[in-house]
């Protein structure tokens, strides 16, 4: 969940990076969601590779999805952070609850029980697609770049969790070991107060 949701996203801005700078104004929109608010961020897990596994039932899984989601939002953190001074402005954003194939691996009776809601309150793809469009087309918002969105809106009073600059940068370092683009940080266990 980590890897695909998030890192793999982290390696690929990063080796575009150049090319968006030299071709600015450009923008990076990074799909996150409101469930980063359940998410429980444990450098240390993270550190050691105990996260890697999906878990066992629906409720770690879902703990690892909010867990992405929050690495996304704090990767734009950071990313809007490095980015100042150059025509480069990033976002992220909450896109809705939108009828995708997502779920198609669900257990059948998990199926049963969210049909009703996926129907009933979902959105269509093309409806679930605008606040990312809003955010890769708008004009004007570049000053708000590094911050997050929902309904095609800005969102302030966004969790603590996710305005941690501290987290953001250490997630960023981190990141960056994890797909060895770094040669002189140094992977420290525990808590991460090693990082600098
Ligand atoms: C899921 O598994 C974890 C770890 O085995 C356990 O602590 C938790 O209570 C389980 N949750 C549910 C809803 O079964
Ligand atoms: C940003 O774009 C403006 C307008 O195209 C240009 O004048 C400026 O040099 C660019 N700045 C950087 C840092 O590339």
């Amino acid at each position: 969940m980590f890897g695909v949701n998030y890192l793999g996203h982290f390696l690929l801005t990063v080796l575009l990076l150049d090319r968006l700078k030299t071709s600015g104004p450009s923008r990076v929109v990074t799909v996150a969601s409101n469930s980063y608010r359940r998410s429980k961020l444990d450098f240390s897990v993270l550190l050691d590779h105990r996260d890697s596994a999906l878990g066992s039932n629906y409720s770690q899984i879902y703990r690892k999805y909010c867990n992405s989601k929050l690495c996304n939002i704090l990767f734009t953190c950071e990313l809007s952070r490095r980015l100042q001074g150059t025509n480069v402005t990033c976002y992220s954003l909450h896109p809705g609850l939108i009828r995708t194939q997502l779920g198609r691996y669900l257990g059948i009776w998990m199926k049963v029980f969210v049909m009703p809601f996926f129907y009933l309150l979902f959105m269509d793809p093309k409806s679930g697609a605008q606040t990312t469009l809003y955010c890769a087309l708008e004009q004007g918002i570049e000053h708000l770049s590094g911050h997050f969105f929902s309904r095609c809106t800005l969102q302030l009073n966004i969790g603590s969790k996710a305005r941690d600059d501290a987290a953001a940068r250490k997630l960023w370092d981190l990141s960056e070991s994890f797909c060895g683009l770094s040669k002189t940080h140094k992977l420290v266990s525990g808590d991460g107060s090693g990082f600098s």
